[in-house]
């Protein structure tokens, strides 16, 4: 309680950070000529299952809502996502994916047959929003369409269907379909995933038997756009386990001309007891601490499975796409079984900071990865309530970290320090930086202790630096959230660090996430 109110006490006077600050500022060091790999901007991708209010309210309204839209997609949410400047968004599924028939979802939006969602509430699927609904999104928020086709329920002959609908310029039979929909010109396919969680909701399929799938799927389902290249990503493991990274790279290794892939998936959640029961507000500090220490597992996960690849694939041709991962919380209490609704904290905007800097480091495998999920849905970046919208802390990080969007890596150096509560052990700080097409330095830096504030002070080399500015997201207690009454109580605000002697330093709040450009 104690604890608490100081920490509150000294968000308030924005000067008591400095007070608060221990004596040892942490000392980082950026080497602003170095020359690490590209931070693929597909990394900070969104993912969009149909589950819940994700898509149904979330995204698409119909053209006739009250809600200001275009073309049924609400106007609020394309806007607040045009800002973090997604780079794709994966679409159908998730589970979903494996269950959809793409032919329920094109042609007049009244007379698409009503189908079901049986993973997620049971619900009725619409299918108002399908694929021509899909792609128009994406192109009103300037994202890339990463497709997720169905290999659990589905057959190779359906999947090559719809890609020769979607991708063909030629006057198929298919293509004409396409063009009496309303789309004459062949749609842009960057990303495709060859099933989903195969190993799991899509079939329960050993490493072996999914193997044997993808070789399939990998030749028929097939991109005639020439203008658009697509990545094909194999379904690769379910957290630690190995087995489907070995068997999917093995196979790709002894490959024949007959099949190819460009990316190997991995799904890991920071969930820390199933099903999810830590809460997602009124939690107290070891379950923030504990929550933050699983979420730092992403790094040993990444190091595992690029490993393997490495050893299959040591020129780094297939990417690892974590293109599912996230916090999954308790249920919002009252929100309806299966809609996975659940409320977004500082804590969250930790778990985000967190993630995104370990696919930095692995920047020259990790070239893709899908936060679960985009609206209303898990750690979600945008809640909506009919008319209403709110940006979660989630959105705001995501927000802050655009300049890393294919910047350069750039190593860091410097001692973490110690964050301790109760048995457990966290580093105090983390750092990532970057260099961005003009040159710019940026630092991301979070400072996990949610006593203390950290005092740090960065040396760049290679560059004079004359200014140091930027935000932060620091929070009145770490359980913080944004809600429809009160919108703005977790939002970034204006830092600007002190420059003298060659030495930036700045003060960060307790539980907090900074990102500061220096030029
Ligand atoms: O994101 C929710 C679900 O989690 C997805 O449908 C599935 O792929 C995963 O298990």
């Amino acid at each position: 309680m104690i604890r608490s109110m100081r920490y509150a006490l000294c968000l308030v006077a924005f000067a008591c950070a400095a007070m608060a600050a221990d004596k040892n500022a942490v000392s980082i060091s950026v080497d602003a000529a170095g020359a690490g790999p590209k931070i693929d901007r597909n990394v900070f991708g969104q993912f969009a299952e149909h589950l819940g209010r994700g898509v149904y309210e979330g995204v698409w309204v119909g053209p006739d809502s009250k809600i200001p839209n275009t073309r049924g997609v609400r106007n609020d949410v394309v806007a607040a996502l045009k800002a973090i400047k997604v780079p794709n968004v994966r679409w159908p599924g998730g589970c979903f994916a494996d269950e959809y028939h793409w032919r329920n979802g094109i042609g007049p939006r009244d007379q698409r047959p009503p189908t079901l969602n049986p993973n997620w509430g049971g619900v009725i699927e619409p299918n108002t929003f399908g694929t021509h609904e899909f792609m128009d999104f994406v192109q009103q928020i300037g994202a890339d369409a990463y497709l997720s086709i169905n290999v659990g329920s589905g057959t190779p002959a359906e999947a090559a269907d719809w890609l020769e609908y979607l991708t063909t310029p030629q006057p198929t039979a298919l293509a004409k379909e396409r063009a009496a929909n309303g789309h004459p010109a062949p749609y842009p396919v960057a990303l495709l995933g060859l099933g989903n969680e195969s190993w799991g909701c899509g079939g329960s399929m050993t490493p072996d038997e999914y193997v044997n799938h993808l070789k399939v799927y990998a030749r028929y389902a097939r991109n005639y756009n020439t203008a658009q290249p697509m990545r094909r990503i194999a379904v690769g493991p379910d957290g630690a386990d190995t087995g489907y990274t070995e068997a999917v790279m093995k196979a790709w290794k002894n490959k024949t001309w007959a099949w190819d892939i460009e990316g190997l998936s991995l799904h890991s959640y920071t969930v820390v007891k199933w099903p999810p029961s830590f809460k997602a507000t009124g939690f107290d500090e070891t379950e923030y601490a504990t929550i933050l220490k699983a979420t730092l597992n992403m790094e040993s996960l990444v190091s595992t499975h690029s490993a393997v690849m490495d050893r299959y694939d040591p020129d780094k041709k297939i990417a690892l796409v974590v293109d599912e991962w996230g916090a999954w919380l308790a249920p919002t209490p009252g929100s309806p079984e299966g809609f996975l609704e659940q409320q977004n904290s500082q804590r969250d905007a930790l778990v985000a900071a967190l993630n995104l800097n370990i696919f930095a480091r692995h920047a020259a495998r990790v070239r893709a990865a899908n936060i679960a999920q985009m609206v209303n849905v898990l750690q979600a970046m945008i809640f909506t309530r009919q008319e209403k919208m709110v940006l979660t802390p989630t959105y705001h990080v995501f927000h802050m970290y655009v300049p890393f969007q294919d910047a350069t890596f750039l190593p860091v150096q410097f001692e973490a320090g110690t964050y301790k509560s109760g048995d457990l052990e966290l580093p105090r700080l983390d750092a990532i930086a970057a260099r961005d097409s003009t040159g710019k330095v940026w630092v991301a830096l979070t400072n996990l202790d949610p006593n203390r504030a950290a005092s740090i002070d960065l040396a760049l080399a290679g560059k004079r630096v004359a200014r140091a500015v930027g935000q932060t997201l620091a929070a009145p207690k770490f359980d913080s959230v944004n809600t429809f009454e009160s919108p703005a109580v977790v939002v970034p605000k204006p830092i600007t660090a002190k420059v003298a002697g060659g030495k930036i330093t700045a003060n960060l709040a307790p539980a907090s996430v900074t990102v500061i450009g220096l030029e």
